[in-house]
């Protein structure tokens, strides 16, 4: 008997007989069908998932989309897991617009100087159209102001407005420091987190703008005092670490414990984002507002007239920095340890998560590109009541129109916007109620 060293060997020239070859090519045949008919019930399992999330009636963190609006789309696809998002809807849409039941509990923390009042006013925006309940600030509007609930602790029966009766909070966007338990008692079981952090430098320089720091600016007899402050900070900081405002104060306002802006300890530091990264669904960047909020625009299943922004508070580029010098870049990365490791955590993050997207979330951010510029285009040039723009429909959007009065919202500076739904809230009494100005 020849040795077979081939197919064709076998056919031709050995003796191995014909049917074990059927038989071998019979058996593949079976083994592909088997696995097809696992690989598919797979995704009919992922549909099960789905469908029963949907239902579920604890869910009320969700605003449920009109099904006659959603038009030709299936409703079962509508609340995604993260992981099966794009997936999903090409699997069961056309179109690709997640028309999902919007998140409707978001606590957001506000970080000073950090672009937040830009980000703020979507959540504004988002509370306002739908008559949603806000955490407000305690203090009497003409006495402080009314977008810090708190610049030294976490939310207090004292620090906030009571809830309205019969309602709930359902958006917490003001200043206020992050202590989870705090956050916990006082909004809704599903409330989704999102923070905010920015370049600690380009932090520093802008809060030396706005804040008149008496520690530093009159303490300081020098042509530029914050370049001497930053050189030997201790000596010049305030005695309680929260009434300063440039001690890694991104950290505090995320709740770090004291003991680190004293002691740096690396390992804790660690164990400290770890938790903060499972407690906030997201932490924008800054510097990377647009790609951050198509990403919570994501997660939120926000429509992209939702999260459409115009830049807020932003200080003018000549300012920016008068008040440093070559060099103190440098000590202040020395100096706020907590706010580099913070920053970079995050941003390390927010790359991770963008990739995770898949390649359509750039052609969304062109698009919301697109579209923001339109929309300051037509904001910014004076429009009169009644005129609007289209935007059309897309992948990720429905077709919507910037109106005169979205205009208005988007420009409305914070304090006046929270006024307004401070008085909806609580009605045009309020500063009397709540105050002793009246
Ligand atoms: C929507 O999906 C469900 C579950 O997969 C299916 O039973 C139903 O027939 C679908 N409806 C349409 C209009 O495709
Ligand atoms: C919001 O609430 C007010 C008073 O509770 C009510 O008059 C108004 O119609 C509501 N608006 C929306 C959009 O639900
Ligand atoms: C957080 O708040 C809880 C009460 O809600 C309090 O017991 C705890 O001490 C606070 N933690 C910090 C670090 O302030
Ligand atoms: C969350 O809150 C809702 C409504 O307040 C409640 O019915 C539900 O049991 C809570 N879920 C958890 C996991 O605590
Ligand atoms: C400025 O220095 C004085 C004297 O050392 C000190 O008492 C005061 O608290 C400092 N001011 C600030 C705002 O730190
Ligand atoms: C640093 O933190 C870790 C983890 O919390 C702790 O085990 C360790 O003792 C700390 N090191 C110092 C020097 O405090
Ligand atoms: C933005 O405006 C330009 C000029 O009017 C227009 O050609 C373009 O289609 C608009 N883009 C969007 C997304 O609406
Ligand atoms: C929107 O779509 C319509 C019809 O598809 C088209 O005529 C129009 O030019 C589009 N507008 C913009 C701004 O892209
Ligand atoms: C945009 O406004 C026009 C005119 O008021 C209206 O006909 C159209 O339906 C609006 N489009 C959307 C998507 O609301």
């Amino acid at each position: 008997m020849k040795k077979c060293s081939s197919f064709n060997d076998a056919k031709i020239q050995c003796n191995i007989p014909i049917h074990f070859i059927l038989r071998v090519f019979l058996f593949c045949l079976i083994s592909f069908v088997i696995l097809s008919i696992v690989l598919s019930m797979d995704q009919t399992y992922q549909g099960s998932i789905l469908l029963s999330y949907q239902k579920s009636p604890r869910d009320n963190n969700r605003e449920i989309t009109d099904q006659s609006t959603v038009k030709g789309l299936n409703q079962s696809f509508i609340i995604i897991p993260k992981e099966v998002t794009t997936k999903q809807l090409i699997l069961t849409s056309t179109k690709g617009i997640d028309l999902g039941n919007k998140v409707r509990h978001v606590a957001f923390l506000k970080v000073h100087k950090a672009a937040s009042s830009t980000a703020q006013n979507i959540f504004l925006r988002f509370g306002w159209a739908r008559n949603l309940t806000f955490v407000l600030s305690s203090t009497k509007i003409k006495f402080g102001y009314s977008n810090v609930i708190s610049s030294t602790e976490s939310l207090t029966k004292s620090n906030i407005l009571p809830k309205p009766n019969g309602k709930h909070f359902d958006i917490l966007c003001n200043h206020v420091i992050y202590n989870k338990s705090a956050f916990e008692y006082f909004l809704p079981n599903d409330t989704i987190y999102i923070g905010i952090v920015r370049e600690p430098y380009e932090q520093y320089k802008s809060t030396l703008n706005y804040f008149h720091l008496g520690y530093i600016f009159k303490n300081i007899t020098a042509d530029f005092p914050a370049s001497v402050y930053i050189r030997d900070p201790l000596k010049y900081e305030p005695l309680s670490i929260f009434t300063s405002w440039t001690n890694n104060r991104q950290a505090l306002e995320f709740g770090f414990p004291l003991h680190l802006f004293s002691k740096f300890n690396t390992s804790e530091v660690k164990l400290i984002l770890e938790k903060l990264a499972s407690e906030f669904k997201l932490v924008i960047i800054s510097e990377q507002m647009e790609e951050s909020v198509i990403l919570m625009r994501r997660y939120l299943h926000w429509n992209m007239k939702d999260v459409v922004f115009l830049d807020q508070n932003v200080a003018l580029k000549r300012k920016k920095n008068r008040f440093v010098q070559p060099h103190d870049r440098h000590f202040y990365r020395k100096w706020a340890k907590l706010d580099y490791e913070l920053y970079e955590f995050f941003l390390r993050r927010l790359r991770a998560q963008i990739r995770d997207q898949g390649p359509d979330f750039d052609d969304e951010l062109i698009l919301f590109k697109e579209v923001r510029k339109n929309t300051s285009i037509f904001c910014l040039n004076d429009p009169k009541e009644g005129e609007f723009i289209s935007i059309n429909e897309s992948r990720w959007s429905e077709s919507f129109n910037i109106t005169w009065e979205l205009c208005q919202l988007l420009m409305m500076e914070e304090l006046k916007f929270l006024q307004k739904i401070r008085e909806r809230q609580y009605g045009p009494m309020d500063i009397c109620r709540f105050s002793n100005h009246c």
